[in-house]
């Protein structure tokens, strides 16, 4: 039975869409290129208007959006363009460690926290309870968009209660770790946001939640149970002063006042979503060898970028995700520190950085580049089911007088397929190269797969082939126009 769904704002009717569908497939079969005018194009754009809405189950299709590599694959432009056929876009994961960047006409956008579907206000927009947040961040966020004339409201933004709180002391702790004040403790190269340490507390069973704003009475208790035994670590083993909690508490009442409208059980948001037969699509923040459990540990953030997050960060039963869509930057990058077998620290790395502007969207560090690791994507793709790819940035090839993808390592004189875990390993292990020539046409412009040098497709083909998942959109650009998208990502 078709079930009402009044929480997500102007939807459009279900009949209609049937028949849109059905163009689309037509579309579909008469063309390899999907009909890509729809993702530009959007639902609203086919059926606007705010009437009441009615959807049955049957239409349900819920998409993730993963990074496959060590982040910045370019999730936000991807997810920013296929919000135009989604209902609702979920962060599951993370906090404002993500940079995303859309570039949406002569506007650029750098996201942290609130979702990439924000640019369309006709869309639901979820923080969920697996994001860690820093509130400051977020309004501010917030108030950015919101002066550039970005619709924000609590009908379009919902934020879980369970989501946890980023504290001051978390980022002074995720500093003073990483400035190595301590002797020989390990450098990851974090955000220094606060990630991890806030991460930590809520496995800790001491984290404070977003929820907790509702009563500044006991957020202050525990803060001050919590702060206790930092203060411990700040003032004996890094030479900090004592945080002081009063600040905090006067600073969680502006928290409250302005963040609690937003507040509220998204998990309900999400299931009434599903149910309902509304598109959800997740949006992924890092890589998955970023992932705490599947990714070069110790160099790794704090949580899961990996598909069984969705579940669990989101709420949404692990039978409800369809599809996923693994993001592939066409050559790999990486910020901070860690094991990356790929990496050119010549001059082809120094050119690829610089064509491709490959500079932190969060801190602004240079990324280190290399070689594609198709080792490091068809780990992904196993582990996410990744259904097809999206390859970002082919553009930034342009030029290059050869290409490589790494196809397996050395380790030891044996070749292997895997990424090994052990860390001293991973240093040890050599790529095996296959070699392609490069191209030099200009690619910006490519509408369909044919319109791509014979070059860039062959480099393309042989992806697909060693990671073992089809090609789902190419990017050649940052902008939404300059996708060549080859399939439906939502029924
Ligand atoms: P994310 O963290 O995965 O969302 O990626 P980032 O936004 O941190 O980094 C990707 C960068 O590449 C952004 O500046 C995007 O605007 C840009 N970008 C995305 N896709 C393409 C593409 O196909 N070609 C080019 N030239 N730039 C792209
Ligand atoms: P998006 O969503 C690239 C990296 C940091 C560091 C490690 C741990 O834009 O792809 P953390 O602050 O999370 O404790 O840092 O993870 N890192 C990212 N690298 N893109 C990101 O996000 C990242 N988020 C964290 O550089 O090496
Ligand atoms: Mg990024």
């Amino acid at each position: 039975m078709p079930i009402k769904a009044p929480f997500l704002g102007p939807y459009r009717l279900q009949g209609f869409f049937c028949v849109f569908f059905l163009a689309c497939g037509l579309a579909a079969k008469s063309d390899p290129t999907f009909d890509s005018g729809a993702y530009y194009q959007g639902r609203s754009g086919f059926f606007g208007g705010s009437g009441q809405l009615y959807y049955s189950e049957a239409f349900m299709s819920n998409l993730a959006v993963l990074g496959t590599q060590w982040g910045d694959e370019g999730k936000g432009k991807i997810v920013d363009l296929l919000t135009n056929l989604a209902d609702v876009v979920v962060r599951f994961q993370g906090g404002n460690n993500a940079g995303h960047t859309l570039v949406v006409g002569d506007q650029t956008y750098a996201l942290h926290l609130v979702p990439s579907g924000i640019l369309h206000p006709e869309k639901t927009a979820v923080i969920a309870s697996g994001v860690v947040v820093d509130p400051d961040v977020l309004l501010k966020e917030i108030d950015e968009l919101t002066q550039r004339g970005v619709t924000i409201t609590p009908g379009n933004l919902k934020i879980s209660e369970k989501a946890h709180i980023i504290l001051p002391h978390h980022k002074t702790l995720d500093q003073a770790r990483e400035s190595g004040g301590t002797g020989p403790a390990l450098k990851i190269g974090t955000t220094g946001r606060g990630i991890g340490p806030a991460y930590e507390d809520k496995a800790a069973r001491r984290g404070l939640r977003l929820g907790d704003l509702r009563d500044l009475d006991y957020f202050r208790e525990k803060l001050i149970l919590g702060l206790a035994e930092k203060n411990c670590l700040f003032t004996s083993l890094y030479g900090l002063p004592a945080a002081d909690p009063e600040p905090v508490v006067q600073a969680a009442r502006t928290w409250a006042e302005r963040l609690l409208p937003f507040i509220t059980d998204t998990f309900r948001v999400i299931r009434q979503a599903a149910d309902g037969g509304f598109n959800l699509l997740f949006e992924g923040a890092q890589g998955v060898q970023l992932d705490i459990d599947h990714g070069t540990y110790p160099f790794v953030t704090s949580s899961n970028p990996t598909a069984g997050a969705v579940a669990v960060g989101a709420g949404l039963a692990p039978r409800d995700l369809n599809s996923v869509l693994g993001l592939v930057k066409a050559y790999t990058s990486r910020v901070g520190e860690g094991p990356f077998p790929t990496e050119l620290l010549d001059q082809t790395g120094h050119l690829i950085r610089e064509v491709g502007r490959e500079y932190g969207t969060t801190t602004g560090r240079p990324r280190r580049c290399g070689w594609l690791d198709a080792v490091v994507v068809r780990a992904a793709v196993e582990l996410c089911g990744v259904d097809s790819l999206a390859v970002t940035k082919l553009d930034i090839l342009k030029g290059l007088p050869e290409l490589k993808i790494a196809k397996s390592y050395l380790l030891n004189g044996q070749e292997i397929d895997y990424v090994p875990a052990a860390l001293k390993d991973l240093d040890l292990v050599e790529p095996v190269y296959e070699t392609f020539p490069g191209f030099d046409q200009d690619i910006s412009a490519a509408k369909t797969l044919s319109d791509l040098p014979d070059n860039a497709r062959r480099y393309l083909d042989r992806l697909t082939e060693l990671v073992g998942a089809p090609l789902g959109l190419v990017s050649v650009g940052p902008e939404r126009g300059q996708t060549i998208v080859l399939r439906e990502f939502f029924r």
